[in-house]
């Protein structure tokens, strides 16, 4: 399972990106206004900032609701960053805009996906990638990562080629699981991604090692 992280956040981007283990990014509007970055010319020198530092895909969120815009916008975020994911939200509109945007060959993360059924509509319309939300139905006392686990299953049983982004992660146990469910992809937050790397008997061990060391005479 691969790693993107899931912020608009130059720092925590370039820091991740230093751990050699993040191979994309997922950016959307709420991540953006976090950051300061309001309007279409700043989110495009931020993404563009983003694609400096990591290779992979980026995905880019449209903000318009009807097919043509997100199609317009799409076609425009496409010419960014030389790996552009345009994420296009599960609707109605969504669909047709996937559809139009994928037999250009633009690539499409298909977004705010909360249902078996969704997933089916995008893998038909040309999504690259499908990304459940897992952390949002957890909220409303839904089983996110079954749904992780369904759309999985479903692909593999149906040759599907899209690939599985389990996204809205919360915490270190929803990237296990979601690499247990066969995800292709986890996005992440920052702060997730550094607490993968813990664990106090790693501390401990480094630390009485050195310890151990030190006393047989160091250096
Ligand atoms: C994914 O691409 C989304 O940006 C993200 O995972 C949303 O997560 P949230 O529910 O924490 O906002």
């Amino acid at each position: 399972m691969k790693l993107f992280l899931d912020t608009a956040n130059l720092e925590e981007i370039r820091e991740g990106a230093e751990l050699g283990v993040v191979t994309g990014v997922t950016t959307n509007p709420s991540l953006a206004a976090k950051e300061g970055i309001g309007g279409r010319d700043r989110y495009r020198a931020a993404v563009q900032e983003i694609a400096d530092l990591i290779d992979g895909p980026i995905s880019v969120e449209v903000v318009s609701l009807d097919a043509a815009g997100m199609i317009a916008e799409g076609r425009d975020i496409a010419e960014w960053i030389p790996n552009p994911w345009v994420k296009i939200p599960s609707t109605t509109e969504g669909f047709k805009a996937i559809s139009v945007l994928a037999r250009d060959d633009i690539k499409i993360n298909q977004t705010l996906c909360f249902s078996v059924n969704q997933a089916i509509l995008g893998a038909q319309a040309g999504s690259t990638v499908v990304s459940p939300f897992i952390g949002r139905l957890d909220d409303i006392g839904q089983a996110g990562m079954s749904l992780v686990e369904d759309i999985v299953a479903l692909y593999r049983q149906h040759g599907i080629s899209t690939l599985v982004m389990a996204a809205s992660i919360r915490h270190t146990l929803h990237c296990t699981l979601a690499a247990r469910a066969g995800a292709d992809i986890a996005t992440i937050p920052y702060g997730v991604l550094k607490q993968m790397a813990q664990h106090p008997l790693t501390d401990a061990g480094v630390s009485r090692f050195l310890q151990d060391w030190e006393k047989a005479g160091g250096a």
